[in-house]
């Protein structure tokens, strides 16, 4: 396939830097058990008890283009990963978690700008997510990344 010059630059924007240590790739259903259990080490994540692994690995099945990518080292070992899917029209972003050790080297910025980039291009144009209100780091990292609280709404929700 010919890349056109704005999606040749579209692609280096996504793509890992020179000489990276990490792959970042879109996570498939055999991952899921394994990301699952990343999330879980990380209390600020709160991965729910009804997060459902068998529902989500059916989710990523169906997804195209994928939204959820996982990030591994050299040996295999998972260093990231962003799970994100949509609702309707719009697009959201569950959870997303770095290794305390590969931290602030870019890693969520980049898998979290592939899951809007699939996003974009299966048409969706409003992205929503959750952040725990005590979370710090969490809502820092998103207003980095160019997400802003709703205004004028309030979440309600049921459990089933
Ligand atoms: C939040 C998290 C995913 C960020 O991962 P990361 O790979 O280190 O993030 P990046 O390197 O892409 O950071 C991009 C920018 O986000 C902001 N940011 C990231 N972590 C931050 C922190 N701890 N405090 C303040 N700002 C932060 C910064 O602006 C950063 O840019 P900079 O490093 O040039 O200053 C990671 O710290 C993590 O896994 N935390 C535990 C789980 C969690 O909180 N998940 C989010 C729940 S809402």
């Amino acid at each position: 396939m010919t890349l056109t010059m704005e999606t040749a630059a579209t692609a280096r924007a996504l793509a890992e830097p020179t000489g990276a240590a990490y792959r970042i790739q879109p996570m498939t259903a055999d991952d899921v058990a394994a990301v699952v259990a990343f999330m879980r080490r990380y209390p600020e994540v709160h991965f729910c008890e009804w997060e459902d692994e068998t529902l989500l690995a059916q989710a990523v099945r169906r997804q195209w283009p994928p939204a959820s990518f996982v990030c591994r080292d050299g040996d295999g070992t998972i260093l990231g990963a962003v799970i994100a899917g949509s609702v309707g029209v719009r697009g959201t972003i569950s959870h997303v978690a770095v290794a305390p050790e590969a931290r602030r080297h870019g890693i969520a910025s980049r898998m979290v700008r592939r899951s809007l980039a699939a996003f974009r291009e299966g048409g969706i144009r409003r992205v929503f997510l959750f952040v725990v209100a005590d979370a710090a780091s969490g809502r820092a990292f998103w207003e980095a990344q160019g997400f802003r609280e709703t205004q004028g709404e309030s979440t309600l929700e049921a459990d089933l």
